[in-house]
């Protein structure tokens, strides 16, 4: 079933691989259509969240990879097209919920990517597409050499308030480090973010670290040097992994730094976290954490912000300590700070060596909000209470055989711009919608010929998960020659699919 891996190295290392039979998961199928989804396994422990499951599921069944969404009950909601895809989530954009999520090409090397940014609304209908080419007369140069059509890397992509989007990208270069005892003609993977207005695809702002070198010197990276540093293998030494939108700024993560920096609106450096204690402009015994992804920033006021982020604790080539979802409550009077949440499951250590997130299901509900941590390069996710307790625990592959870069819960609600599916096969009705949230049953209907508008109504059945089945209603003396199924909320019709014979 399984081939290579997707790709190793930086993000994407999958670890050593199992034997066939380690990497066996069970998918399911469905007659109305190609989807072939992971099994999700769920174990509830505790009060859930309602919700859908955003799981851009990256493996190596016979489908490949795709966006993927499960209710609570582990049944799937919808999948997409095959394509690898990361950070698959419900944002917010001119006020309304849209579904984003980045696809493109993984480069082996490093875990980057070379992508666009999909924004799609609530029918599924890809409204925006986000873009990143050559500009400023700045052109990008990649490990391999290789152009691209949009430079969007895979590990974020954040709308703002202000309706644009912040995007991460990467830029391969030569770079002097023999100011450090390093070479003078080294290659380096340069860390770069750009906000895009969403409607024009227009750049407003840039940001490069390499501008910053006097607050972030490359010399403080804790990834080791590379000193045979060449174009197709550069020093990736600052992994910028995650961007938002601050009240007078912005906020990144840089992985290789063990640091979150606080940007002024033009880019300098206001101040830094580190997660080693003797480093950085914040002080406090707990605030400890080592190649963390995700950092958020929450209930920002002049003297306080809240922050969280993925503690990885882990790197790799190296398995140091559990990972843990980590909220921090920054004093910026006193640039102190304090842990409020360090969340792991004490019955199932997981150490992820890449990826992960934190996510308060409920942003604006910080300290009654259930949290959604996903284990990146581990494929399972759990939930935990506002307590920092396990609720559920959730997997959707083999260990290192699938991942997620990130996992998320929202509350979606979709009705899809295609029709539902019906199918009819030894004298059984199969019916799905796939990406339809807001029906609950079917109905079936007669009609004389397939064209017909003149339906008679013969039977309805309740929604049973992603695929509901029966068999042909009864219809009387007459034989019924073609039927339609309509997707309804209660009694009202919400779409019809097309005719189908009846054999
Ligand atoms: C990438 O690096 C090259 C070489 O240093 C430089 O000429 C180019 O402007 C950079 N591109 C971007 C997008 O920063
Ligand atoms: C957070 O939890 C992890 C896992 O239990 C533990 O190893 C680590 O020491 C904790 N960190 C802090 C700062 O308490
Ligand atoms: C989120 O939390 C806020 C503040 O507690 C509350 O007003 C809102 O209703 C919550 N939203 C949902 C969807 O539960
Ligand atoms: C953040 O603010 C919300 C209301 O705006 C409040 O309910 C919550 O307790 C605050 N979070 C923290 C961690 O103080
Ligand atoms: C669910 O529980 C079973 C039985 O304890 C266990 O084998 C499995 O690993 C658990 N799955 C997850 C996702 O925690
Ligand atoms: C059925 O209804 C559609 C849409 O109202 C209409 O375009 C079509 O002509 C009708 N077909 C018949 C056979 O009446
Ligand atoms: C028909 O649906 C039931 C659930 O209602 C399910 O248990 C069964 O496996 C389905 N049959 C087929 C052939 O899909």
């Amino acid at each position: 079933m399984w081939s290579a891996p997707l790709a190793a190295g930086g993000l994407l290392l999958l670890g050593c691989l199992g034997s066939a039979t380690e990497a066996y998961w069970p998918y399911t199928s469905f007659k109305t259509g190609p989807w072939e989804p992971p099994k999700l396994q769920l174990n509830k422990t505790g009060g859930i969240d309602p919700g859908l499951f955003f799981i851009p599921i990256r493996n190596e069944n016979s489908l490949g990879s795709a966006v993927t969404i499960y209710d609570n009950d582990g049944e799937m909601v919808y999948q997409g097209p095959e394509e690898k895809s990361m950070n698959f989530r419900v944002q917010k954009l001119f006020d309304q919920d849209v579904i984003t999520f980045w696809s493109g090409e993984v480069e082996i090397v490093g875990g980057y990517g070379y992508g666009k940014v999909h924004i799609l609304d609530t029918t599924y209908r890809e409204i925006y597409t986000i873009t990143l080419t050559d500009n400023w007369n700045s052109k990008f140069v990649t490990a391999t050499g290789k152009s691209h059509d949009s430079y969007i890397d895979v590990h974020e992509h954040q709308i703002t308030d202000r309706n644009t989007i912040l995007v991460s990208a990467i830029n391969v270069t030569q770079q002097d480090l023999s100011s450090f005892d390093g070479p003078s003609d080294a290659w380096i993977t340069a860390s770069q973010f750009y906000e895009i207005d969403i409607a024009t695809n227009e750049i407003i702002f840039a940001w490069k670290s390499l501008d910053h070198q006097d607050k972030i010197p490359l010399s403080e990276s804790r990834q080791p040097m590379l000193i045979h540093s060449v174009q197709d293998n550069p020093w990736d030494l600052y992994h910028l992994n995650s961007i938002a939108a601050t009240n007078d700024g912005y906020l990144i993560s840089m992985r290789f730094y063990w640091a979150v920096f606080y940007l002024n609106k033009d880019g300098s450096v206001r101040w830094r976290l580190s997660g080693d204690i003797d480093e950085g402009d914040i002080t406090g015994e707990e605030m400890r954490f080592s190649w963390q992804h995700d950092a958020r920033v929450y209930n920002e006021t002049e003297q306080n912000l809240i922050l969280s982020l993925f503690n990885n604790a882990n790197r790799q080539s190296q398995s140091d300590s559990a990972s843990t979802g980590m909220v921090f409550n920054l004093d910026l009077t006193t640039m102190s700070g304090s842990l409020l949440y360090n969340i792991s499951d004490p019955t199932d250590a997981i150490y992820s060596r890449t990826q992960g997130n934190l996510q308060f299901i409920n942003e604006s509900a910080t300290t009654t909000s259930n949290m959604i941590i996903g284990y990146g390069n581990t494929p399972k996710f759990k939930e935990y209470n506002s307590k920092g307790e396990v609720v559920l625990s959730g997997q959707f592959g083999a260990p290192t055989h699938a991942m997620s870069y990130r996992v998320f819960k929202h509350n979606w609600k979709a009705t899809p711009f295609w029709d539902p599916a019906a199918l009819i096969e030894n004298g059984i009705i199969y019916m799905s919608w796939n990406g339809a949230t807001e029906y609950d049953n079917w109905a079936i209907y007669s009609l004389p010929s397939i064209d017909s508008n003149e339906t008679t109504l013969l039977s309805t059945h309740a929604r049973t998960g992603f695929e509901t089945n029966m068999s042909i209603p009864d219809a009387g003396s007459d034989p019924i020659k073609f039927i339609k199924v309509a997707s309804r909320r209660e009694e009202t019709i919400l779409r019809f699919s097309d005719a189908i014979e009846v054999f």
